[in-house]
Protein backbone atom coordinates (compact mmCIF):
# COMPACT_ATOMS: atom_id res chain seq x y z
CA UNK A 1 0.00 0.00 0.00
CA UNK A 2 0.82 3.45 -0.04
CA UNK A 3 -0.48 6.87 -0.74
CA UNK A 4 0.63 10.29 -3.26
CA UNK A 5 2.30 13.11 -1.42
CA UNK A 6 3.57 15.84 -4.42
CA UNK A 7 3.27 12.99 -7.19
CA UNK A 8 5.94 11.15 -5.26
CA UNK A 9 4.55 7.40 -4.63
CA UNK A 10 5.72 6.37 -1.28
CA UNK A 11 5.10 3.16 0.48
CA UNK A 12 3.37 2.76 3.68
CA UNK A 13 5.95 1.75 7.03
CA UNK A 14 5.71 -2.29 6.76
CA UNK A 15 4.70 -3.18 10.42
CA UNK A 16 7.48 -5.30 11.93
CA UNK A 17 6.42 -8.70 13.62
CA UNK A 18 2.84 -8.08 12.90
CA UNK A 19 1.57 -11.47 13.37
CA UNK A 20 3.58 -12.16 16.59
CA UNK A 21 2.15 -8.85 18.06
CA UNK A 22 -1.53 -9.39 16.67
CA UNK A 23 -0.99 -13.22 18.87
CA UNK A 24 0.73 -11.93 22.17
CA UNK A 25 -1.37 -8.86 22.65
CA UNK A 26 -4.25 -11.06 22.46
CA UNK A 27 -6.35 -9.03 20.29
CA UNK A 28 -9.91 -9.45 19.81
CA UNK A 29 -13.28 -8.13 19.17
CA UNK A 30 -14.42 -5.51 21.47
CA UNK A 31 -11.26 -4.94 23.30
CA UNK A 32 -9.53 -1.38 23.49
CA UNK A 33 -5.62 -1.18 22.21
CA UNK A 34 -3.40 1.86 22.45
CA UNK A 35 -0.64 2.24 19.84
CA UNK A 36 1.86 4.03 21.68
CA UNK A 37 3.85 4.55 18.09
CA UNK A 38 1.58 4.51 15.73
CA UNK A 39 3.82 5.50 12.58
CA UNK A 40 1.90 4.83 9.89
CA UNK A 41 -0.65 2.90 11.49
CA UNK A 42 0.33 -0.37 10.09
CA UNK A 43 -0.02 -2.09 13.64
CA UNK A 44 -3.27 -0.24 14.14
CA UNK A 45 -4.87 -1.40 10.57
CA UNK A 46 -4.37 -4.65 12.05
CA UNK A 47 -5.75 -3.68 16.03
CA UNK A 48 -9.07 -2.22 13.87
CA UNK A 49 -9.45 -5.23 12.01
CA UNK A 50 -9.29 -7.93 14.71
CA UNK A 51 -11.00 -5.72 17.68
CA UNK A 52 -14.03 -4.86 15.37
CA UNK A 53 -17.02 -4.39 15.20
CA UNK A 54 -17.05 -2.50 18.91
CA UNK A 55 -12.95 -2.51 19.55
CA UNK A 56 -11.35 0.75 19.89
CA UNK A 57 -7.55 1.52 19.02
CA UNK A 58 -5.85 5.05 20.00
CA UNK A 59 -2.91 5.91 17.89
CA UNK A 60 -0.14 8.46 19.95
CA UNK A 61 2.54 9.62 17.55
CA UNK A 62 4.92 12.86 18.41
CA UNK A 63 5.52 13.50 14.28
CA UNK A 64 2.16 15.39 13.07
CA UNK A 65 3.11 14.67 10.06
CA UNK A 66 2.73 10.69 10.16
CA UNK A 67 -0.47 11.14 12.31
CA UNK A 68 -2.30 13.35 9.67
CA UNK A 69 -1.82 10.36 7.12
CA UNK A 70 -2.23 7.83 9.47
CA UNK A 71 -5.74 9.38 10.52
CA UNK A 72 -6.24 9.56 6.61
CA UNK A 73 -5.39 5.84 6.02
CA UNK A 74 -7.96 4.94 8.91
CA UNK A 75 -10.47 6.93 8.56
CA UNK A 76 -12.76 4.46 7.33
CA UNK A 77 -12.67 2.56 10.99
CA UNK A 78 -14.97 6.14 12.15
CA UNK A 79 -14.43 6.61 15.87
CA UNK A 80 -12.82 3.43 16.31
CA UNK A 81 -10.07 5.10 15.46
CA UNK A 82 -8.24 8.28 18.05
CA UNK A 83 -5.38 9.66 16.96
CA UNK A 84 -3.53 11.57 19.16
CA UNK A 85 -0.24 13.75 18.93
CA UNK A 86 2.03 13.65 21.93
CA UNK A 87 4.26 11.09 23.31
CA UNK A 88 3.25 7.68 24.46
CA UNK A 89 5.24 8.75 27.63
CA UNK A 90 1.93 10.45 28.79
CA UNK A 91 0.27 7.91 27.28
CA UNK A 92 -2.23 7.90 31.04
CA UNK A 93 -2.96 11.51 30.61
CA UNK A 94 -3.88 11.56 26.86
CA UNK A 95 -5.87 7.89 26.63
CA UNK A 96 -8.34 8.90 29.74
CA UNK A 97 -8.37 12.95 28.67
CA UNK A 98 -9.69 11.19 25.55
CA UNK A 99 -11.56 8.09 26.46
CA UNK A 100 -12.17 9.12 29.97
CA UNK A 101 -10.52 9.07 33.19
CA UNK A 102 -11.50 5.33 34.18
CA UNK A 103 -10.33 4.14 30.31
CA UNK A 104 -7.78 0.91 30.76
CA UNK A 105 -6.25 -0.75 27.98
CA UNK A 106 -6.69 -4.46 26.87
CA UNK A 107 -3.05 -3.96 24.80
CA UNK A 108 -0.49 -1.72 24.47
CA UNK A 109 2.07 -1.37 21.85
CA UNK A 110 5.49 0.28 21.50
CA UNK A 111 7.31 -0.24 18.48
CA UNK A 112 10.31 1.80 19.12
CA UNK A 113 12.50 3.80 16.59
CA UNK A 114 12.00 5.13 13.96
CA UNK A 115 9.71 4.58 10.94
CA UNK A 116 10.37 4.54 6.75
CA UNK A 117 9.03 7.42 5.80
CA UNK A 118 10.91 9.33 8.03
CA UNK A 119 14.45 7.69 7.38
CA UNK A 120 13.65 7.92 3.58
CA UNK A 121 10.73 10.77 3.25
CA UNK A 122 12.62 14.28 3.53
CA UNK A 123 12.52 17.25 6.31
CA UNK A 124 13.79 14.85 9.41
CA UNK A 125 17.66 14.54 8.93
CA UNK A 126 17.18 11.44 10.40
CA UNK A 127 19.77 9.92 7.06
CA UNK A 128 22.17 10.67 5.17
CA UNK A 129 21.22 9.05 1.97
CA UNK A 130 20.33 12.67 0.90
CA UNK A 131 21.14 15.88 2.08
CA UNK A 132 18.65 17.78 4.73
CA UNK A 133 19.69 20.01 7.31
CA UNK A 134 20.26 18.45 10.04
CA UNK A 135 17.21 18.75 12.39
CA UNK A 136 16.13 15.03 14.03
CA UNK A 137 13.13 16.51 16.11
CA UNK A 138 10.41 14.00 15.01
CA UNK A 139 8.06 17.05 15.82
CA UNK A 140 8.97 19.82 13.93
CA UNK A 141 7.20 22.38 16.59
CA UNK A 142 8.98 20.82 19.45
CA UNK A 143 10.72 23.41 21.44
CA UNK A 144 13.96 21.36 21.90
CA UNK A 145 17.42 21.99 20.33
CA UNK A 146 18.17 20.35 17.33
CA UNK A 147 20.87 18.24 16.20
CA UNK A 148 22.69 21.23 14.17
CA UNK A 149 22.25 22.89 17.83
CA UNK A 150 24.00 20.09 19.35
CA UNK A 151 27.15 19.53 17.07
CA UNK A 152 27.34 22.97 16.71
CA UNK A 153 27.25 24.22 20.31
CA UNK A 154 28.06 21.47 22.99
CA UNK A 155 31.50 20.96 24.09
CA UNK A 156 33.87 18.08 22.85
CA UNK A 157 33.29 16.21 26.10
CA UNK A 158 29.62 16.53 25.64
CA UNK A 159 30.08 14.95 22.14
CA UNK A 160 32.07 12.24 23.58
CA UNK A 161 29.81 11.70 26.22
CA UNK A 162 26.86 11.52 23.48
CA UNK A 163 28.58 9.36 21.32
CA UNK A 164 29.43 7.03 23.69
CA UNK A 165 26.97 6.73 25.33
CA UNK A 166 24.50 6.78 22.94
CA UNK A 167 25.73 5.65 20.15
CA UNK A 168 28.44 3.20 21.46
CA UNK A 169 30.46 4.74 19.05
CA UNK A 170 34.24 3.29 19.81
CA UNK A 171 35.95 6.29 18.05
CA UNK A 172 33.66 8.69 19.72
CA UNK A 173 36.89 10.43 21.05
CA UNK A 174 38.28 11.31 16.98
CA UNK A 175 34.95 12.10 15.71
CA UNK A 176 33.99 14.55 18.76
CA UNK A 177 37.57 16.37 18.06
CA UNK A 178 36.65 16.56 14.19
CA UNK A 179 33.10 18.08 14.66
CA UNK A 180 34.40 20.71 16.89
CA UNK A 181 37.51 21.61 14.28
CA UNK A 182 35.07 21.57 11.61
CA UNK A 183 32.22 23.67 12.52
CA UNK A 184 29.80 24.65 11.61
CA UNK A 185 27.89 21.58 10.55
CA UNK A 186 24.44 22.16 9.30
CA UNK A 187 23.44 19.50 7.02
CA UNK A 188 23.20 15.53 6.99
CA UNK A 189 25.98 14.59 4.41
CA UNK A 190 27.95 17.38 6.18
CA UNK A 191 27.98 15.64 9.07
CA UNK A 192 28.74 11.90 7.51
CA UNK A 193 31.52 13.13 5.75
CA UNK A 194 32.84 14.87 8.90
CA UNK A 195 32.40 11.69 10.50
CA UNK A 196 33.90 9.76 8.01
CA UNK A 197 37.10 11.52 7.84
CA UNK A 198 37.66 10.79 11.98
CA UNK A 199 37.18 7.22 11.09
CA UNK A 200 39.15 7.10 8.39
CA UNK A 201 36.47 5.86 6.01
CA UNK A 202 34.46 7.66 3.14
CA UNK A 203 30.71 7.97 4.11
CA UNK A 204 28.54 5.52 2.14
CA UNK A 205 31.35 2.60 2.28
CA UNK A 206 30.29 -0.19 4.28
CA UNK A 207 32.33 -1.73 7.71
CA UNK A 208 32.56 -5.19 7.59
CA UNK A 209 29.14 -5.09 9.94
CA UNK A 210 27.68 -3.53 7.57
CA UNK A 211 27.12 0.37 8.56
CA UNK A 212 28.09 3.64 7.15
CA UNK A 213 30.83 4.88 9.75
CA UNK A 214 28.06 7.29 10.68
CA UNK A 215 25.28 5.47 11.62
CA UNK A 216 26.52 5.29 15.42
CA UNK A 217 26.38 9.22 15.36
CA UNK A 218 23.22 9.42 13.73
CA UNK A 219 21.67 7.09 16.65
CA UNK A 220 23.17 9.02 19.15
CA UNK A 221 22.41 11.96 18.41
CA UNK A 222 18.80 10.74 17.17
CA UNK A 223 18.46 9.81 20.94
CA UNK A 224 20.08 12.90 22.38
CA UNK A 225 17.78 15.32 20.47
CA UNK A 226 13.79 13.54 21.50
CA UNK A 227 15.77 12.05 25.17
CA UNK A 228 15.05 8.78 23.98
CA UNK A 229 15.90 6.58 26.68
CA UNK A 230 14.38 8.34 29.39
CA UNK A 231 11.26 8.79 27.45
CA UNK A 232 11.14 5.11 26.94
CA UNK A 233 11.47 4.40 31.36
CA UNK A 234 8.75 7.11 31.67
CA UNK A 235 6.65 5.48 29.00
CA UNK A 236 6.99 2.16 30.26
CA UNK A 237 5.69 2.53 33.65
CA UNK A 238 3.09 4.90 32.14
CA UNK A 239 1.71 1.25 29.90
CA UNK A 240 1.90 -0.62 32.57
CA UNK A 241 -0.11 1.97 34.64
CA UNK A 242 -2.85 2.26 31.60
CA UNK A 243 -2.58 -1.65 31.22
CA UNK A 244 -6.35 -3.48 32.73
CA UNK A 245 -5.76 -6.64 35.11
CA UNK A 246 -4.51 -9.40 32.40
CA UNK A 247 -3.55 -6.93 29.82
CA UNK A 248 -0.74 -6.96 27.78
CA UNK A 249 2.52 -5.15 26.57
CA UNK A 250 4.43 -5.68 23.73
CA UNK A 251 7.76 -3.59 23.05
CA UNK A 252 9.61 -3.85 20.15
CA UNK A 253 13.19 -2.27 19.71
CA UNK A 254 16.02 -1.91 17.58
CA UNK A 255 19.05 -1.72 19.16
CA UNK A 256 20.65 -3.07 22.52
CA UNK A 257 20.53 0.51 24.30
CA UNK A 258 16.52 0.00 24.21
CA UNK A 259 16.29 -3.61 24.59
CA UNK A 260 18.53 -3.35 27.82
CA UNK A 261 15.89 -0.87 29.17
CA UNK A 262 12.77 -2.78 28.24
CA UNK A 263 14.66 -6.01 30.00
CA UNK A 264 15.56 -4.33 32.99
CA UNK A 265 12.36 -2.59 33.89
CA UNK A 266 10.37 -5.34 33.38
CA UNK A 267 11.96 -7.74 35.27
CA UNK A 268 12.43 -5.37 38.57
CA UNK A 269 8.34 -5.19 37.44
CA UNK A 270 7.97 -8.82 37.67
CA UNK A 271 10.09 -9.26 40.37
CA UNK A 272 9.37 -10.79 43.90
CA UNK A 273 11.87 -8.83 45.81
CA UNK A 274 14.21 -6.02 44.96
CA UNK A 275 16.49 -5.92 47.44
CA UNK A 276 20.35 -5.53 47.24
CA UNK A 277 21.47 -9.17 47.30
CA UNK A 278 24.01 -8.21 49.90
CA UNK A 279 20.80 -8.23 52.51
CA UNK A 280 20.04 -11.48 54.11
CA UNK A 281 16.46 -11.12 54.38
CA UNK A 282 13.49 -9.42 52.06
CA UNK A 283 12.69 -6.00 53.42
CA UNK A 284 11.61 -4.18 50.32
CA UNK A 285 7.62 -5.60 50.44
CA UNK A 286 8.22 -5.07 46.35
CA UNK A 287 4.61 -5.91 44.45
CA UNK A 288 5.12 -7.13 41.38
CA UNK A 289 2.91 -5.65 38.99
CA UNK A 290 3.74 -7.40 35.47
CA UNK A 291 4.31 -11.68 34.67
CA UNK A 292 6.71 -11.76 32.00
CA UNK A 293 5.52 -13.52 28.98
CA UNK A 294 8.18 -14.62 26.95
CA UNK A 295 11.58 -15.13 28.87
CA UNK A 296 13.06 -14.93 25.56
CA UNK A 297 13.27 -12.78 22.97
CA UNK A 298 11.15 -12.69 19.73
CA UNK A 299 12.53 -12.29 16.71
CA UNK A 300 11.57 -11.79 13.11
CA UNK A 301 11.52 -15.00 10.89
CA UNK A 302 14.00 -15.84 8.48
CA UNK A 303 10.53 -14.90 5.36
CA UNK A 304 10.20 -11.23 7.38
CA UNK A 305 13.99 -10.61 6.89
CA UNK A 306 13.97 -11.78 3.62
CA UNK A 307 10.79 -9.38 2.67
CA UNK A 308 11.56 -6.49 5.23
CA UNK A 309 15.23 -6.38 5.59
CA UNK A 310 14.76 -3.25 7.87
CA UNK A 311 12.91 -5.69 10.39
CA UNK A 312 16.48 -7.68 10.80
CA UNK A 313 17.43 -5.80 14.17
CA UNK A 314 13.78 -6.05 15.82
CA UNK A 315 13.55 -7.92 19.35
CA UNK A 316 10.05 -7.67 20.98
CA UNK A 317 9.46 -8.36 25.05
CA UNK A 318 6.06 -9.06 26.15
CA UNK A 319 4.11 -8.31 29.58
CA UNK A 320 1.00 -9.09 31.18
CA UNK A 321 -0.49 -6.86 34.11
CA UNK A 322 -1.42 -8.89 37.05
CA UNK A 323 -4.37 -8.37 39.20
CA UNK A 324 -4.39 -5.36 41.49
C1 LIG B 1 8.90 2.30 14.02
S1 LIG B 1 7.78 3.63 13.87
C2 LIG B 1 6.21 2.88 14.16
C3 LIG B 1 5.64 2.24 12.95
C4 LIG B 1 4.22 1.71 13.15
N1 LIG B 1 4.19 0.61 14.09
C5 LIG B 1 3.60 1.29 11.83
O1 LIG B 1 3.16 0.15 11.71
O2 LIG B 1 3.54 2.12 10.92
C6 LIG B 1 8.03 4.54 15.34
C7 LIG B 1 7.15 5.76 15.48
O3 LIG B 1 7.31 6.24 16.82
C8 LIG B 1 7.17 7.64 16.80
N2 LIG B 1 7.73 8.15 18.06
C9 LIG B 1 9.02 8.29 18.42
N3 LIG B 1 9.11 8.73 19.69
C10 LIG B 1 7.83 8.86 20.15
C11 LIG B 1 7.27 9.24 21.39
N4 LIG B 1 8.03 9.61 22.43
N5 LIG B 1 5.92 9.24 21.51
C12 LIG B 1 5.12 8.87 20.46
N6 LIG B 1 5.61 8.49 19.26
C13 LIG B 1 6.95 8.47 19.11
C14 LIG B 1 7.88 8.07 15.54
O4 LIG B 1 7.44 9.34 15.12
C15 LIG B 1 7.48 6.94 14.58
O5 LIG B 1 6.34 7.31 13.84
Amino acid sequence: MADQAEGVIVPFHLPVLLTEVLGQLGVRPGGVYVDGTVGDGGHALAFLRASAPLGSVCGIDLDPRSLVRTEQRLAPFGVQFTPILGSYAEMVSLVQGMLGSEARADGVLLDLGISSRQVDGSGFGFSFQQDEPLDMRFNPEADIPTAADIVNTWSREGLVAVLREYGEEPRAGAIASAIVRQRPISSTVQLASVVAGAAGRQSGRSSRSGADPATRTFQALRIAVNDELNTLTTGLQAAVDLLAPSGRLAVISYHSLEDRRVKTFLAREAAQCICPPRLPVCVCQHQPRVSLVNRRIIRPSAGEIAENPRSRSARMRVAQRLAE
